[in-house]
């Protein structure tokens, strides 16, 4: 998607100084900072701390660490080093352990004198998937809108609430949530977004309300807690959200606060859908809520908040006592019963192992 006049991803390769360049999420929406990745450990440090992050996203990166480590040193150990050190750095988003499988499956059949050209072709490859997959998510969610948009007097616009950030910045281009949206606007359907803050760390109002601002859809940011009021009173037509790992029955794991807004749209009969390229279905798991690891990250996350300085300079500022700590699990599980229908790159479906199985046939859960 665009920033100021030029299309940019959020990971890429550039040719000029051959190295991976992202963009450090931690500094938007204040500051466009663009880092350049080297070494293993970059790329450690660039996913556990959230310079990028999103499921998709968090794959491609990975993959990227890989080709970039195998340039440094393609022998099976410094590959088997590399899958872990980055398998470690996220525990929940499935994604992470699809691309490390991938790359790894693919150059343990390479001689290692290829090895570094072969992944380098496929993170390549990865990032170009990623983002055609995300494209026919939303060709695949504009038709529900375009629903929805019929059934609206004339100048009404859709309204759809979205929680975190399942936007462009999440994956390699166009989002998963966000894609539908950026596609209805494309086909002149009126849309309203209700972004949610997403505390901790407020991916919503850092990194979603960026997206909309500068894309120009229009949008309000809204606490967390305001969705269920907003929907009992008529003023969300559906909700859209991404997801970090969803079961093969269905479940959607996703950014914490998912669930309680699952909820609310049921008890207000509000379709709730889950956009999700195929890399973030783990059809090892079956019951999301008992077998998908939640990641529990700092408590200072909750204790801070981080935002832009009266000063002008980016930080953070404590908002309780200096004795309370934090309990930040950051992602839940909201049951497949829930779930309207899963917006994947090949159609929609029902979040069932059924309606799973009829859009993979070739993923038949054992
Ligand atoms: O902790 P984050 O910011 O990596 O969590 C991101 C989310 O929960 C997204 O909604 C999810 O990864 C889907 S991204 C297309």
């Amino acid at each position: 998607m665009k920033v100021g006049a030029k299309h940019y991803r959020s990971i890429w390769f550039d040719n000029a100084t051959q190295t991976v360049q992202i963009i450090d999420q931690r500094w938007l929406p204040h500051e466009f900072r663009v880092v350049t990745l080297k070494t293993l450990d970059d790329f450690a440090v660039a996913i556990r701390n959230m310079w990028v992050r999103g499921a998709p996203l968090i794959g491609a990166t990975a993959a990227f660490g890989v080709s970039e480590q195998m340039k440094r040193d393609p022998s099976n150990a410094s590959l088997n080093k590399t899958w872990d050190e980055l398998h470690e750095t996220r525990p929940t988003a499935i994604n992470l352990r699809w691309a490390l499988d991938e790359m790894r499956a693919l150059l343990k059949n390479t001689p290692t004198a290829e090895r570094a050209a072969v992944a380098h072709k496929r993170a390549l490859e990865i990032s170009d998937e990623d983002i055609e997959c995300n494209r026919q998510i939303g060709l695949h969610g504009l038709e529900i809108i375009k629903k929805i948009a019929a059934t609206k007097k004339s100048g009404e616009p859709v309204n759809i609430l979205t929680h975190c950030n399942a936007g462009w910045l999440a994956t390699v281009d166009w989002g998963t949530a966000t894609s539908p949206m950026y596609h209805a606007v494309e086909a002149g359907i009126s849309v309203h977004i209700w972004v949610d803050e997403t505390r901790p760390r407020n991916q919503g109002a850092q990194l979603t309300s960026w997206e909309m601002d500068s894309h120009g859809v229009p949008h309000h940011l809204i606490v967390d807690n305001a969705g269920g009021h907003l929907m009992q009173h008529g003023d969300v037509d559906m909700v859209i959200v991404g997801t970090d790992r969803t079961s093969a029955h269905g479940d959607v794991c996703n950014k914490v606060g998912t669930y309680l807004k699952a909820l609310a749209a049921k008890d207000n009969n509000i379709p709730f859908y889950v956009a999700l390229p195929s890399p973030t279905i783990d059809w090892t798991v079956k019951d999301g809520i008992l077998e998908i690891p939640i990641e529990e990250r700092h408590g200072d996350e909750v204790t801070k908040v981080w935002g832009k300085l009266d000063d002008g300079s980016v930080g953070a500022v404590q908002i309780s006592p200096d004795g309370t700590e934090g309990g930040n699990p950051a992602f839940d599980v909201t049951p497949a019963r829930l779930v309207t229908g899963l917006i994947t790159e090949r159609g929609i479906c029902e979040a069932s192992p059924e309606g799973l199985a009829g859009l993979f046939p070739e993923r038949v859960l054992n």
